[in-house]
């Protein structure tokens, strides 16, 4: 799983988040609202259906017009991801994806501080889900749905999100649209293939010990202490 920012001033998105930045602060003026987006995607070829993280104060069903039925969606007052809003994201991600304790779950993410609490821990216990953190340096190389998925994501998102603006003569899109182009963007992009060159490329599944050697030596370049994370 991965969290990834959509704008609602997509134009400037590239500048907004380049390319590897994991936590790009959601901005808002001329450069629009970012949406955080939490995907996950599994080698076999599955979509846990996304989580939405509008900044703002309250809820507001209109936000989710157009999405699927099984996504779901949130608020914040920073548009981005906190330690409960994790937790609320990994009781849909168990419910979705059912581990048990004769199919347990790896469940890949970035070493970030949102992702490691004490009752985040106890949750994937509990729920037979071992967790594998990746460090910032790893993650840009073996984060799936960073190589694969959310580059293409993207570039469907900010496509419907410029049709819709010259369609309806808009300079840009409102949050309430966010949902929706989501969703058209991510029902074309979101296809098994993806998801398994991701992982290939990754090098995770199949595993290939070359591509781990590769990200190993230049971790340990940049971070002499990795006994806690890979
Ligand atoms: C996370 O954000 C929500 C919504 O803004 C807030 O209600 C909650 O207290 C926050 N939790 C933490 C741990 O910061
Ligand atoms: C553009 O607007 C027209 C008329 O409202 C609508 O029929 C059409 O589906 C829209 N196209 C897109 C790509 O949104
Ligand atoms: C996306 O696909 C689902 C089926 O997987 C469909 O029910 C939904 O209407 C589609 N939504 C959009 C906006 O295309
Ligand atoms: C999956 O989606 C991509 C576009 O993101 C497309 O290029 C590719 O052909 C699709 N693959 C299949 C099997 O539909
Ligand atoms: C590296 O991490 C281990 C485990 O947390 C800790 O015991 C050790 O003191 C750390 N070493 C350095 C040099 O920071």
């Amino acid at each position: 799983m991965d969290e990834t920012g959509i704008s609602t001033g997509q134009k400037n998105y590239k500048i907004l988040a380049p390319k590897g930045l994991k936590q790009e602060k959601p901005t808002s003026g001329e450069r629009g609202v970012t949406t955080t987006v939490v995907c996950a995607i599994s080698a076999s070829g599955i979509y846990v259906p996304p989580m939405f993280i509008f900044k703002r104060k309250r809820m507001n069903q209109l936000l989710i017009k157009g999405c699927n039925s099984d996504m779901i969606a949130t608020v914040s007052d920073s548009g981005w991801i906190n330690e409960s809003i994790f937790l609320d994201y990994l009781r849909h991600f168990i419910s979705f994806v059912k581990p048990r304790k004769e199919e347990p779950v790896l469940l890949i993410l970035d070493n970030h501080e949102n992702h490691i609490s004490l009752r985040a821990y106890e949750l994937l216990r509990k729920h037979n889900l071992q967790v594998l953190s990746l460090s910032a340096h790893l993650s840009h190389k073996m984060q799936p749905l960073d190589l694969t998925f959310y580059s293409s994501l993207k570039m469907a998102y900010n496509k419907e999100c410029e049709l819709y603006t010259v369609n309806n003569s808009v300079k840009r899109i409102s949050q309430y649209e966010v949902g929706e182009l989501f969703t058209k963007a991510y029902n074309k992009t979101a296809n098994i293939s993806k998801t398994i060159s991701g992982f290939r490329a990754a090098g995770i599944h199949p595993i290939d010990p070359d591509k781990f050697r590769d990200s190993f030596e230049n971790t340990i370049l940049d971070n002499s202490n990795t006994s806690q994370t890979l």
